[in-house]
């Protein structure tokens, strides 16, 4: 089964042999056939296919590659973030909260919780999905989480090492023994990902180099939760480790940022969090002037930040981290495949995966131009129309 997906104004390919930056081509078509992208290049050119989608000369990109978000969760928190509005500070404490709710609700209300969020993902462009356990934090808790993670997204990533659970008390270092042990052989075979939530407060870096190191020797790719409320030690130990992704990056020294420069690790920045928290937006242009790759993802939880929204990360991202909209497109969609070492999703090019994202606008400048209007006009995943 082909459709052709004609008359595009500007199509975002992602593809380097198209040209820099977003690839763009103007007047173009994409066809796809079964769950591939088969063609792209101008309308006119287009060759046959079974069926025929007029894009009315509106833009078409790559799908959102969201490549950080906790969704197995119970319950919110919203009065904390009335709260935080008022003037307190985020601590990560309230993490504790949603363990709680967490570990007793049902498989089937969590199940229903990720299924929701996804479905709330998708329709506004997200057709890749990463999600982290981390509100269990018992060995048959976080199997759970990632056994239910893996039902609906498409990465998903360990976090036992989010915080230390109450029952363990000031013991992090038996719990941090735990999660690289125990709980990571019940994990493991659910999971792609491992990631460490390393600041003050949670695990600090030789507790998080246990936890990734024992990840990577169980078969895992690291990602670390990186220098979000102070600077520290977390960005230079990802780099370290060849994690593929530094989460936040919110407080950065210069050697962090060189590190970052001179290494495959993607900083994944995550304006929702800062927005969500009122703290200052990381430093995107320090980041891209030095020549490190930077990602948009939403981090979407109930904690820092309950926006599943990629525009609204790509909206922040122009209007106050002074990444141009072709930068913060090109990171929410290229740079969140980067962040998670896929090759197939994030561009629009023969053999990619068919995830298409139809705007109801005429280009991708729009998203950050018209901020908090749904544009997302049809989604393709993998061939398959969503919207
Ligand atoms: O990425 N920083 C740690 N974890 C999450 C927040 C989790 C929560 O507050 O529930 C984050 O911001
Ligand atoms: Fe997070």
């Amino acid at each position: 089964m082909s459709i052709a997906i004609t008359d595009i104004g500007e199509l975002v390919t992602n593809d380097p042999a198209v040209g820099d930056g977003l690839g763009v081509i103007r007047d173009a078509a994409v066809v796809i056939d079964g769950d591939r992208i088969a063609w792209t290049g101008p309308s006119a050119a287009a060759p046959a296919a079974d069926e025929a989608f007029d894009a009315a000369g509106r833009a078409v990109l790559p799908g959102f590659v969201d490549s950080h978000a906790h969704l197995v969760f119970a319950g919110e928190r919203a009065e904390e973030f009335a709260a935080r509005m008022s003037g307190e500070k985020y601590a990560a404490g309230g993490i504790r909260t949603t363990v709680a709710r967490t570990r007793a609700a049902s498989d089937d209300e969590l199940r229903a919780t990720v299924r929701r969020l996804v479905g709330e993902m998708a329709r506004q462009g997200t057709t890749t999905v990463e999600c982290k356990s981390g509100y269990g934090l018992t060995v048959e808790q976080e199997e759970r989480a990632v056994r239910i993670a893996a039902e609906f997204a498409d990465e998903v990533t360990y976090l036992g090492a989010h915080v230390v659970p109450s029952e363990y008390g000031d013991d992090t270092a038996a719990y941090t023994r735990l999660v690289s042990t125990d709980m990571l052989a019940a994990c493991a075979p659910h999971a792609r990902w491992v990631d460490v939530f390393c600041e003050r407060g949670a695990f600090d870096a030789d507790q998080a180099r246990e936890v990734l190191q024992a990840g990577v020797k169980a078969g895992l790719g690291a990602r670390v939760h990186a220098n979000q409320l102070t600077e520290g030690p977390a960005v230079r130990l990802a780099v370290e480790l060849d994690a593929a992704s530094a989460d936040h990056c919110t407080f950065l020294s210069d050697a962090d940022v060189d590190a970052l420069a001179s290494s495959r690790t993607v900083a994944t920045l995550l304006p929702g969090v800062e927005f969500s928290t009122r703290q200052p937006y990381p430093d995107a242009r320090r980041l891209l002037d030095a020549g490190a790759t930077v990602a948009l993802a939403s981090d979407c939880n109930p904690g820092s930040c309950y926006s599943s929204s990629m525009a609204f990360c790509v909206a922040v991202a122009v209007r106050d981290m002074r990444m141009t909209p072709a930068e913060a497109v090109w990171a929410a969609t290229a740079g969140g495949a980067r962040a998670l070492r896929r090759t197939d999703v994030g561009r629009l090019a023969p053999g990619a995966r068919a995830d298409v994202h139809v705007l109801d606008a005429p280009s991708h400048i729009h998203l950050a131009y018209r901020p908090g209007v749904p544009q997302t006009a049809a989604v393709w995943r993998a061939g398959v129309q969503l919207r």
